[in-house]
């Protein structure tokens, strides 16, 4: 075959003797590795091997953004079967080790993402070189997608970089950065980004001459003892019982790839690379037809989607520039958003508060979290101070003139959301109105506004510095513009956005709420607060219901709660349970009184204490014990039977955004897919079934929604071809 078939790898030849292979898969911004990888690798292989001008080999990205961001996830989706899988894992090992058996040295120049594929090819080499840039990772991310590195990296990373290092990193899908690359002994040097090509070449060519010394073994203590464990069957077998038992308490048994990963490292370093090799292609081909992998998959398919949504359903809408953020209120929420707006959108802020007590203490918020980064070492001590001067305070309207987009911040109370709404339109006469609104209906905000296309919803999660999700919301006056410009401040801020309409609770909010009444009313009726809270998280949230509750607030709860209420009647009644909850002055954490104790003295590590008081208050003894899947379907079919009603009146544009709204907002149970994909794989003709057993048994709030009673006898699902639309009562009603 000529290369014109070839075009993802292309050999230059120096004068010097060390040879270029770029990879440079063509129309795409990054490479991947496609099926037809490993046959143009080893082709390659054969090239080099035959030429005898060439003594050595520096693999490098003809990207200028990228090394090789992983395997092409697209094609690992078409795969059907485990064999097919396994088969593609085997051509791409075989292929790769050749590189690592080559008698000419390879090295590996990486700049940019260096992921999954992309690193294991990298490990393949004899040597790595990357850049100092703060784009440069490095990572096996694979486990976050329902799988294991399927390319050797399972037994190249531990043998490079020790087992706890390369564990840790294969378990949780962590990057790293150079410097923690370089430290952890996962690559050789770090270089400014102008010599990449030229160092790896000198590195390439020193390892040809045979010049470059051992890497010089660490001493310190960890590492001595890491090794005398790694070395050691029985001290192996130490480290894996104990991270076999962490990750089943981490994943209640949900997710397999972890402890395939843990199964393959350990096999790989008692047997042998080549054995480990084999047993790595045949994990992989068994993790990638699992539900989990093509779940977890889908979210990363949706949330690339989303990354491209405008946000607009007119594609030819812009946003707007925007060059400074007024931020209202310097509360937790506002200090949040102030630090998101400067350190990832790079946005100057203005952040306004009543006094300046409330200032100094948003600020003092948002200069712990930068503290926090500065610790760490992922942020000079000059950059977090230049990101504080970034944030300017205000007790008044000053230097609003001129902004685009403001965000409030502000209590939760409708007048005082709309008095600021006044003050904004007057001080900041062209900007945007954004309210971080958890509950309020947006059109009431909006109800006297001069301008209402330039007010939007910007719902932010707690805390806004770790959650991912920005639910963006909108009402029927809002100007699509004023949506695009929102979606893309928010997506500049490292957020994933989703475009809801304007309802009470929104989406979020309203699903949570029938949710967490469930697991109040469960409790009510005598079922142990452990058994609930223990249930759901076996379930896959990553926290149960009740200290969620105790997290939120048991008054906030209540808030929202009666909100729903009123708007939705019967079904979102909250349980008697709560009002006398907050009667006995219990808010949760905050005042240290809910469904948990605590205190100074609860503090120890591990397990939480329930509060057994919570029982007498409510007229109960704790001796109901359904069984958990029981307990878990109750609350969860309250939880997806409202997203279908979000769905079908039109609050969602999409089942994904449903479904990822829940997933990264709400911590639904990734594996699952979010509400919508796990409806599709129940079966919405079963869910419908259990929803009407419930409804038989525990009362009508459990009635399945209109549509999904029609779905089921049309045979419709929400992904698949023959699929439902969403807003088919919106538009019935119009
Ligand atoms: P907070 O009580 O921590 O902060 C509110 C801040 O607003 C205070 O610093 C207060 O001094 C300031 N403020 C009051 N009136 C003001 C005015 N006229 N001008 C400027 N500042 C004023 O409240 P938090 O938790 O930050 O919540 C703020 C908003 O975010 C609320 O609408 C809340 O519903 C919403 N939200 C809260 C979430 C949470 O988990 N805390 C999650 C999502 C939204």
């Amino acid at each position: 075959m000529n290369d014109a078939l070839r075009p993802g790898l292309r050999l230059e030849r120096r004068v010097d003797g060390c040879a270029l292979l770029v990879i440079d898969v063509p129309g795409e911004p990054v490479n991947t590795l496609s099926a037809s990888f490993a046959d143009e690798m080893s082709h390659k292989l054969d090239e080099i091997e035959r030429d005898e001008s060439i003594a050595a080999v520096v693999l490098v990205s003809g990207k200028p953004e990228g090394f090789v961001a992983g395997a092409d996830l697209k094609l690992l989706s078409t795969l059907t079967t485990a064999n097919a899988a396994r088969e593609l894992s085997r051509s791409g090992q075989a292929a790769l080790d050749r590189i690592a058996k080559s008698r000419k040295p390879f090295v590996a120049a990486i700049h940019g993402a260096c992921l999954g594929g992309g690193l294991e090819l990298a490990l393949a080499c004899q040597g790595r070189v990357v850049t100092s840039d703060e784009r440069t990772k490095l990572g096996l991310p694979e486990v976050q997608l329902g799988l294991l590195p399927g390319l050797g990296g399972t037994q190249r990373l531990p043998r490079l970089v020790g087992l706890q290092t390369a564990l840790d990193l294969m378990l949780t899908g962590r990057q790293l950065d150079a410097r923690r690359a370089l430290r952890s002994g996962l690559v050789d040097e770090i270089v400014a980004r102008p010599v990449l090509e030229t160092a790896a070449v000198e590195h390439a060519l020193r390892l040809k001459n045979g010049a470059v010394p051992e890497r010089a073994p660490a001493f310190s203590k960890a590492a001595l003892l890491e090794l005398a464990l790694a070395r050691n069957p029985l001290g192996r077998k130490l480290v894996f019982d104990r991270a076999r038992k962490e990750t089943l308490a981490k994943t209640r048994g949900n997710y397999p790839a972890p402890i395939r990963i843990l199964e393959v490292v350990e096999a790989g370093l008692a047997k042998g690379l080549e054995r480990g090799l084999e047993l790595e292609s045949q994990a992989f081909g068994e993790l990638v037809a699992t539900p989990e992998s093509r779940e977890l998959i889908g979210i990363f398919f949706a949330t690339n989607e989303l990354k491209k949504d405008t946000g607009a359903d007119d594609p030819s809408v812009r946003p707007v520039p925007v060059h400074k953020l007024g931020v209202l209120g310097a509360g937790l929420m506002g200090a949040g958003i102030a630090y998101v707006s400067t350190a990832f959108a790079k946005l100057p802020v203005r952040l306004k508060d009543r006094d300046e007590a409330s200032l100094g203490k948003g600020l003092a918020y948002t200069r712990q979290i930068l503290d926090g980064r500065v610790r760490s070492r992922r942020m000079s001590p000059a950059e977090r101070d230049r990101l504080m001067s970034e944030i300017t305070a205000t007790k008044d309207y000053s230097g609003f003139q001129d902004i685009e987009l403001v965000i409030e911040a502000v209590f939760e109370d409708l007048t005082l959301k709309q008095r600021v709404l006044a003050e904004v339109e007057s001080a900041a006469p062209s900007a945007i109105f954004a309210s971080n609104t958890s509950s309020l209906p947006l059109s009431r905000i909006a109800e006297q506004a001069a301008h209402p296309e330039r007010v939007v919803g910007m719902h932010y999660f707690s805390p806004v510095e770790k959650m991912p999700l920005l639910e963006i919301v909108v009402t029927e006056r809002t100007a699509p513009w004023v949506t695009a410009t929102a979606v893309a401040v928010g997506k500049r801020q490292g957020k994933t956005v989703i475009v809801v309409h304007d309802g009470p609770g929104f989406y979020t909010s309203r699903i949570l709420g029938p949710y967490l009444n469930e697991a109040a009313q469960l409790v009510a009726e005598g079922v142990p607060i452990e058994l609930v809270d223990r249930a759901l998280v076996d379930f896959g949230f990553p926290v149960g219901p009740l200290t969620l509750i105790d997290e939120v607030g048991i008054d906030v709860a209540s808030k929202v709660g009666k909100i729903l209420h009123y708007a939705f009647g019967a079904r979102m009644q909250p349980p008697p349970a709560v009002e006398k909850l907050l009667a006995d002055e219990r808010k949760g954490r905050k005042n240290q009184r809910g469904f948990y104790v605590y205190g100074d003295d609860k503090k120890k590590k591990g397990k939480k204490e329930v509060d057994a008081s919570v029982y007498p208050l409510l007229g109960v003894r704790p001796d109901q014990e359904p069984s958990s899947v029981e307990v878990a379907e109750r609350c969860a079919l309250m939880f997806v039977n409202e997203a279908v009603r979000c769905f079908e009146e039109g609050i969602l544009r999409s089942a994904r955004d449903g479904d990822i709204g829940a997933v990264m907002g709400l911590g639904f149970p990734p594996f699952r897919g979010g509400p919508f994909r796990y409806i599709d794989a129940v079966g919405v003709a079963s869910l419908t079934a259990k929803l009407e057993a419930f409804a038989r048994k525990c009362g009508e709030r459990f009635e399945p929604s209109p549509l999904l009673v029609r779905m089921a006898s049309e045979g419709k699902t929400f992904h698949g071809p023959e699929r439902a639309t969403p807003g088919e009562a919106r538009r019935n009603s119009m």
